[in-house]
């Protein structure tokens, strides 16, 4: 195996930054990972990429990047339980202290321990370089029937996604709306249909997200940004609106849209990070029994529920993904993620170049 390794770190000014590393060795615990594909955020955009706007648990610490690590272990450090060389894994993308009331219930995203709680990609090296260290606590076994690429996107996007879904409650009673089209939204309105929604309607401001959504049939119906889609949404559902929205934008104009495209006592999520919003209480929400929900990532056991659901609904979260780099590629990666004119972005090493 190789000593060095390269890895990929953001500078804060749209730049990509290669350094070279020692292969790391697993401690207690730990197992080195050969990574198979590693997918970008937008959350790694808006946060670390353009400038490093983070604080806290968002508070970037110049180590190796990504946050959607998946790969193969390679190496076992002492002392494991249950993971050993050879599978294939999924990590939860934050490693917690694992004895906080938060960890407890499985929710390492908002551990609080402020010595203990390290993101992958934020505070400890992440999954863009060819290997990664990461604690047996954090691993999720990726199903055979699964790709790597399926793999890195259940860790962020896909999970966090579920669990705003599973608040509010997705099923065949509902149509539902999804506010803002990016791998967030897009993953928002694929397991809406997988979990029975029977009428599925997406916004967003880029042509070419709507026509992915459209293209790959996740989408019964888009509708371009603007101050019509509350009255447009109402259209499509005979004046009632949709029981379920979504917004996955930050946008507040789309968040509005999501609060009063409402069906009355309808549930609202909000995913989306960052920003404001502005509405009314009495008649956006009060006179009309409506709820609305924050979600924030999800635990892992749910992420364990998920990818065991997803082969069962036979979905690939794949199929988001519009382009493939390798790792010396990563700048134009982040780039093209930047931009926005495309699905989801992934670095992708071995048996995933395809
Ligand atoms: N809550 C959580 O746990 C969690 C986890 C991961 C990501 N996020 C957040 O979710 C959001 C989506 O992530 P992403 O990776 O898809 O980001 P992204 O930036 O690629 O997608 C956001 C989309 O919203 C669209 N948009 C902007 N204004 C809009 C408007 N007025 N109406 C409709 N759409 C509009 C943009 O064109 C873009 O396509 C981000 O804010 C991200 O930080 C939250
Ligand atoms: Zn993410
Ligand atoms: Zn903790």
């Amino acid at each position: 195996m190789a000593r060095k390794m390269k890895g990929a770190v953001l500078p804060g000014n749209s730049t990509v930054e290669f350094r070279e590393y020692d292969v790391p060795q697993p401690g207690h615990g730990e197992v080195l990972i050969k990574m198979k594909s590693s997918t970008i955020c937008g959350s790694d955009i808006r946060a670390i990429y353009h400038e490093h706007l983070g604080k806290g648990p968002e508070g970037y610490q110049g180590v190796i990047a990504g946050h959607e690590p998946c790969g193969q272990i390679v190496d076992e450090g002492p002392g494991l339980r249950r993971f050993k060389k050879g599978d294939r894994v999924i990590v939860y993308h934050i490693s917690g202290c694992g004895v906080c009331n938060d960890c407890r219930r499985g929710y390492m995203i908002s551990c609080t321990s402020a010595e203990h709680r390290k993101a992958y990609g934020w505070q400890r090296d992440g999954g863009m370089a060819e290997y990664l260290i990461a604690e047996e606590k954090d691993l999720v076994l990726l199903p055979d029937s699964l790709s790597y690429t399926d793999g890195a996107q259940v860790a962020c996007g896909f999970g966090t996604v579920y669990e705003g879904l599973e608040k509010i409650g997705v099923s065949g009673n509902d149509r539902v709306l999804v506010t803002g089209l990016g791998p967030v939204g897009l993953a928002a309105l694929m397991l809406a249909k997988a979990m029975g929604a029977t009428t599925t309607i997406g916004i967003d401001v880029i042509p070419e997200r709507l026509e992915i959504a459209k293209s790959l049939g996740l989408a019964d119906h888009v509708l371009t940004a603007g101050p019509d889609n509350v009255r447009q949404v109402m259209e499509i559902t005979e004046g009632q609106g949709c029981e379920k929205t979504v917004d996955c934008s930050a946008n507040d104009k789309a968040r509005l849209t999501c609060i009063q495209a409402a069906r009355k006592w309808g549930k609202i999520c909000f995913i989306g990070e960052g920003g404001k919003v502005e509405f009314q209480p009495s008649p956006d929400i009060i006179h009309d029994q409506k709820t609305i929900y924050g979600s924030w990532v999800t635990n892992i056991w749910r992420m364990e529920e998920l990818v065991e659901r997803i082969v069962r609904w036979g979905i690939h979260p794949e199929d988001l993904v519009t382009h493939r780099f390798s790792l010396e590629e990563a700048d134009s990666a982040y780039e093209l993620m930047a931009g926005g004119k495309c699905g989801k972005v992934a670095v992708v090493f071995d048996e995933e170049v395809k």
